[in-house]
């Protein structure tokens, strides 16, 4: 199975993805951890993506193409991949399609998680991650048992740099710009599946199984 998880930044897609690529069997790739894995390891894709990100900006489409394509050609994800972030334009939608088609593959459906603007805001700016293995808090919504410390591994958690206010704004804006004329997109191949995604992570989690259930 094939999955796209759509929605504005801090709609909780990578929140939701563990818990659904676990329940399905699929491998999460998220564009925006391979992008943080990339800058982290200083490679040259990494250098080219770092001023697009801290600005809050989309990455070139032709480097994400091939970045993503990279990912979900390898054999890992050949029994199924839930993809986090990508795609986000209409070019990548378009680019998707094409590749996937050319290995005899499709998707099976895109979930669009629906919230308003008030609460991604109020999502993303409580938000803490473990640079280790990457889980998700929020300091109001899903606190660590031990302030600032992740539950699992014990590392320091921090902030990502571009949930700053301002840049939170430049995101929501590039997200109605660019990446919502994809609802129609998927819409009109009839794969598109919305959900309410402004309930509990748990209520959220359940909704898209629903949304899934029979593929
Ligand atoms: P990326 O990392 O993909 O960021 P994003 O899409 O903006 O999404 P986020 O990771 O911020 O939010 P999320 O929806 O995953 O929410 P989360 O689960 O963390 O992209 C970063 C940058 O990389 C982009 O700006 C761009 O520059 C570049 N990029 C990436 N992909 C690209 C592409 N395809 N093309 C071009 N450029 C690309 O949850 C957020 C917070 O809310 C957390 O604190 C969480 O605990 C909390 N929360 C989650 N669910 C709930 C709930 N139901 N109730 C209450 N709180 C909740």
């Amino acid at each position: 199975m094939r999955l796209v998880l759509l929605g504005p930044p801090g709609a909780g897609k990578g929140t939701q993805a563990v818990r659904i690529a676990k329940a399905f069997g699929l491998l999460h790739l998220s564009s925006g951890d391979i992008l943080r894995a990339e800058r982290k390891a200083k490679t040259e894709l990494g250098r080219k993506a770092q001023d697009y990100m801290d600005r809050g900006v989309l990455v070139p489409d032709d480097l994400i193409l091939s970045m993503m394509m990279d990912h979900i050609a390898r054999p890992g994800a050949a029994q199924g991949a839930l993809l986090d972030g990508f795609p986000r334009t209409v070019a990548q939608a378009e680019g998707l399609d094409t590749r996937l088609a050319a290995r005899g593959w499709k998707l099976d459906a895109v979930v669009n998680m629906e919230v308003d603007d008030a609460d991604v805001t109020r999502r993303l700016t409580g938000r803490w991650s473990c640079p280790q293995d990457g889980r998700i808090y929020h300091e109001q919504f899903s606190p660590p048992a031990r302030k600032g410390i992740c539950d699992d591994c014990g590392a320091q958690l921090t902030r990502r740099k571009d949930d700053e206010p301002t840049v939170v704004r430049q995101r929501l804006e590039t997200y109605h710009a660019e990446t919502e004329p994809l609802v129609a997109y998927y819409r009109g191949r009839s794969i598109l599946k919305s959900v309410d995604a402004g309930g509990s992570v748990d209520q959220v989690t359940a909704a898209i199984k629903e949304a899934c259930r029979g593929l």
